[in-house]
């Protein structure tokens, strides 16, 4: 017994003198960079505890979206020292995953993110990452200038490099940065490659001493900038989509566009060139890059009208019913519309995807009017977006497929897809992620608008807005009519506690409810578990993980309801919509059978822990 307590000890006191010495080790290496060094110095003059161990507590965990956190001192933040590990660790993960990194390289690129406090940078960031590549003999194509993110994966297939990093924290509030990472087929990493380069950081914290000597590197023969050829390339490669070049004549449309204080305004501006599409109006206090964003709470055009205030100035002071509005690394777009009462629309992610995926199955048709070619063409949408993709599927004879959510997820599909020699034109998420290229295999911002600019100006020159078009798809196709929203929730056992009773309803085991409310469920997803009552197997198509929690009820009334926790925030979200049968077009009817659902679901499903939850903020 004595000798167990004795083992004890010593390896408790092992562990702390071992913290102790790798904190030490950390602050250190901090030192190399005085404002980071600054900042901790001033931290501990406070004695501001809780904001060191904010800092210091634990490293940030490199996840298949690769790296996202505050710009701040410590290895729980994004600085110098924790970009030089990460790149450290993925360079030694590529150099055990292809035996010609040395000939492909990697290409790296950065948005406008700047955080003065700390002397973080996305652009030094990016040059810290490239001097890591170069001291083990990589090629680095680095971006001489900011980039949207969907350049990066365009460059990893237009170039054939083993992998891709984008240094942006896309629309997260402006201390934040982050490191996203695509491997060589273009779409980001899916697991394993995530353990692996998780582990081969922590095998790499050392930092090299070339690592830091970024002069060194930006002089390097391996140093590649690869700007003016991925400009010319990426717009020749979308410009493949633009089917309508004749109609900026007779389109009088116009159109305001923001770019919200980050990188999409003269992309998106080329873009409009490139579909010979008149420019669309700028926001002026906006249209440059802006780390502070200060015209926006938060730079993020999901949060709908208060990020779309000036635009919606400029638009009726110019006269435009439409605004397009990208977020700061324009990989998404939101579009609003200015309705005959004088109101403004902003459509829904999904909206926007019945609207997308009609106009680029419309123009596929016109292109290809041999039937039998429709067998090789594919749509792909998250499992969470709205299903009008399916029905429009259905009815024309394509493909459509569902993946887990995360458009890791469907680039990885797409990219199969082609590789079998399909078609794949569409892929969306219901947060406002469209590929509408298959030039580049994530969501892209800067294309979406021009396909979004030559439809809004098609629509216009037959006297047809959005919101007529969004009908007509509806009438045709069936109303989808979706509503999503969530739950905070901090308690991991309260989450356990309402999706195990779900699968133990009623206390019977492993039984699902078969009716919420006045509801009856005619089928039941549990993508925690595996199970899939529709399936003859009972298993699941789509991966599971026991990580995340995942159902989705399916209604007899052709409602869907998807009910998940998120990887990142302490969120219990729920999507849930309703699929009719085309022709049944009682709008009212409808919508107010989903807000009954959406009440039902609350009350049967989340109630008995209602009190411990926080509903979203308005
Ligand atoms: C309109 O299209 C024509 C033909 O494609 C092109 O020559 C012209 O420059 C375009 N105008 C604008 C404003 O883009
Ligand atoms: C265009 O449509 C609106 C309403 O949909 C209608 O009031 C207007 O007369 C139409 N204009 C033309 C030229 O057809
Ligand atoms: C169950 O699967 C069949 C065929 O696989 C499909 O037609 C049906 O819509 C599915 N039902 C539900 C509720 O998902």
């Amino acid at each position: 017994k004595r000798k167990k307590w004795l083992g004890l000890i010593h390896s408790t006191l092992f562990q702390c003198v071992n913290a102790f010495f790798k904190m030490n080790v950390d602050l250190c290496w901090i030192c190399f960079n005085p404002k980071t060094a600054s900042m901790v110095q001033e931290l501990v003059k406070e004695k501001a505890v809780e904001a060191l161990k904010k800092c210091f507590a634990s490293r940030m965990e490199f996840g298949t979206a690769g790296l996202r956190a505050a710009m701040g001192p410590g290895i729980s933040c994004m600085n110098d020292l924790t970009i030089i590990q990460t790149t450290q660790g993925f360079c030694c993960y590529l150099e055990q995953s292809f035996g010609n990194l040395k000939e492909r390289g990697v290409v790296i690129g950065y948005d406008a993110r700047a955080h003065p406090p700390s002397g973080g940078s996305s652009k030094r960031f990016a040059s810290l990452a490239a001097a890591v590549f170069i001291s083990r003999g990589v090629p680095v194509h680095l971006f001489s200038d900011i980039t949207p993110t969907p350049f990066v994966p365009f460059t990893v297939s237009h170039l054939g490099l083993c992998a891709g990093i984008m240094v942006t924290a896309s629309h997260n509030p402006k201390q934040d940065n982050g490191y996203k990472v695509y491997w060589e087929n273009g779409a980001q990493i899916v697991s394993p490659h995530d353990k692996g380069i998780s582990k081969a950081i922590e095998e790499n914290l050392e930092p090299w001493p070339e690592s830091w000597n970024t002069e060194e590197a930006l002089k390097s023969p391996l140093l590649k900038d690869p700007y003016q050829d991925v400009h010319t390339q990426y717009f020749k490669a979308i410009q493949k989509h633009c089917h309508h070049r004749e109609i900026n004549k007779s389109s009088q449309v116009k159109i305001v566009h923001t770019s919200v204080h980050g990188v999409g305004h003269t992309f998106v501006q080329s873009a409009f060139k490139a579909f010979d599409l008149h420019p669309p109006y700028a926001v002026e206090e906006q249209k440059d890059p802006d780390p502070e964003f200060p015209t926006v709470k938060y730079p993020n055009p999901e949060e709908g009208e208060g990020v779309l205030t000036l635009s919606f100035a400029l638009a009726d002071k110019e006269g435009a019913s439409v605004v397009l509005a990208n977020d700061p690394d324009a990989d998404r777009l939101a579009i609003a519309e200015k309705q005959e009462s004088g109101q403004w629309r902003v459509f829904s992610g999904n909206e926007l995807g019945a609207l997308l995926g009609w106009w680029i199955f419309h123009c596929w048709r016109q292109q290809n009017p041999d039937t039998a070619a429709v067998k090789n063409l594919y749509m792909l949408s998250s499992t969470v977006s709205s299903k009008i993709l399916r029905a429009i599927a259905l009815k024309e004879g394509f493909h459509f497929e569902e993946t887990l959510t995360g458009f890791k997820w469907m680039g990885n599909r797409a990219r199969d897809l082609l590789d079998q020699g399909k078609t794949v034109v569409f892929a969306f998420e219901e947060a406002i992620g469209y590929m509408c290229c298959s030039a580049v295999l994530d969501k892209d911002g800067v294309s979406a608008a021009a396909i979004a600019g030559e439809m809004v100006s098609y629509l216009a020159t037959k006297n047809i807005s959005l919101s007529q078009q969004l009908t007509t798809i509806y009438e045709e196709y069936g109303y989808h009519i979706s509503k999503n929203s969530y739950f905070i929730c901090h308690d991991q056992d309260v989450i356990r506690s309402l999706f195990d009773r779900l699968r133990n309803y009623g206390g019977q085991k492993d039984s699902y409810p078969t009716e919420c409310g006045r509801f009856s469920i005619s089928a039941v997803r549990d993508l925690t578990t595996g199970y899939d009552s529709n399936q003859t197997d009972k298993k699941a198509v789509l991966p599971t993980s026991r990580s995340s929690q995942m159902i989705t009820f399916t209604f007899s009334n052709g409602g869907v309801a998807t009910m998940r926790t998120s990887g990142t925030e302490p969120k219990i979200k729920y999507y849930t919509e309703l699929c009719a049968a085309p022709g049944n077009s009682d709008v009212t009817h409808l919508k107010k059978e989903l807000d009954d659902l959406v009440d039902a679901i609350v009350e049967n499903f989340f109630e008995p822990v209602k009190n411990k939850l926080q509903p979203k903020p308005e």
